[in-house]
């Protein structure tokens, strides 16, 4: 019913305002007071992550906030922002509490079974799209005029991150087969791949590393837990008290994993097939000298992330060497 000329005057004088209204807080005010909330909790990115909380919790894209700062917030939204503020001061990083995060222009599903995947990630994305294209003569990589069938692993998928980003800029005729070793984390995947209609491109298999990987692939991408027990204590809370220890638990020195992966590689590589690995910024010459060992004739390239930190390394065993197991 439209309101007449005049009769929301008439309901604040009737209605005795300001003093019979209920204190209901602007929309910007809310923003205030969730930024001062979190910078008392020791949150770096106070502004940023209140504004993500409350875009949220008022149901509007972030940009649109400010355009409603002078509305104001009914009791339900304020409560259920101050809901949302409270976890974020606690540390759980934002993407848990909205229960999503973009990458490589896919919007995943998170929450604590899976790692948030990370920026420094799409490195790897980026180099195993390469290495693709690098192979193909023809501009559509293992279209009709690539007889072979590319094979494709992803070692330690988590939320499908990487496995999905694959599929969804690769050729129909790439297979993809991504591993995990927890369940938990393959639930989040698959319903990742059905989000973006991509079940059908990424077959999901339980596995401790390549244990029950059934055949050679061309490609290895991996991205395995690499954080060594020294380094904990410096991580963020963030992290270490939300993100699941299984996915970043590198052991003592950080290497275990990628070390047994290494071991393992040599008998599930296709001659000519490569290795795209994330690694620790620190751990380039350690997976170096891991590399040469499972194959002895590669060549290792190291890629830096925004921050020029060490992040991927390339592997490519030689075509002709032979391809030996290590122990
Ligand atoms: C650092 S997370 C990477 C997740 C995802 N690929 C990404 O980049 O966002 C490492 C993943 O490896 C899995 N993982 C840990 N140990 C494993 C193992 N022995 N075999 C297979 N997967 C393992 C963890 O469950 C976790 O999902």
């Amino acid at each position: 019913m439209p309101i007449r000329p005049g009769s929301w005057e008439r309901w604040k004088r009737e209605a005795g305002y300001p003093c019979a209204l209920p204190r209901a807080p602007l929309i910007a005010h809310l923003l205030r007071e969730g930024i001062t909330r979190l910078q008392s909790a020791g949150i770096e990115e106070a502004r940023l992550d209140a504004e993500l909380l409350l875009a949220s919790a008022c149901e509007l894209p972030r940009a649109n906030l400010l355009a409603h700062g002078s509305d104001p917030a009914s009791p339900a939204l304020a409560r259920r922002f101050r809901q949302l503020l409270e976890r974020r001061a606690s540390h759980e990083p934002v993407a848990y509490i909205l229960g999503h995060k973009e990458f490589y222009g896919l919007d995943l599903m998170v929450d604590g079974r899976v790692l948030i995947p990370r920026p420094e990630t799409e490195l790897l994305v980026e180099r195993a799209l390469g290495w693709v294209r690098d192979r193909s003569p023809s501009p559509h990589p293992a279209s009709s005029s690539d007889t072979r069938r590319l094979r494709v692993l992803d070692v330690g998928t988590g939320s499908g991150a990487v496995a999905l980003a694959l599929a969804a800029n690769l050729p129909l005729e790439v297979s993809i087969v991504a591993l995990d070793i927890s369940a938990a984390a393959l639930d989040v995947a698959q319903a990742n791949a059905a989000r973006h209609h991509l079940e059908g491109r990424v077959r999901f298999v339980q596995s401790d590393l390549l244990a029950q990987a059934d055949g050679p692939a061309d490609l290895m991408v991996a991205n395995l837990p690499y954080v060594a027990h020294h380094e904990w204590p410096a991580l963020a809370p963030d992290i270490a008290s939300y993100e699941p220890r299984l996915a970043l638990d590198g052991g003592p020195d950080g290497l275990e994993c990628i070390h047994r992966f290494f071991v393992q590689s040599p008998a599930f590589l296709a001659p000519g097939g490569a290795i795209v690995l994330e690694i620790g910024w620190r751990q380039a010459e350690a997976v170096r000298q891991m590399a040469q060992a499972a194959f002895p004739a590669s060549s290792l390239d190291v890629h830096q992330d925004g921050a020029g930190l060490d992040r991927v390394v390339v592997v490519s065993p030689s075509a002709k060497a032979p391809i030996t197991a290590v122990g």
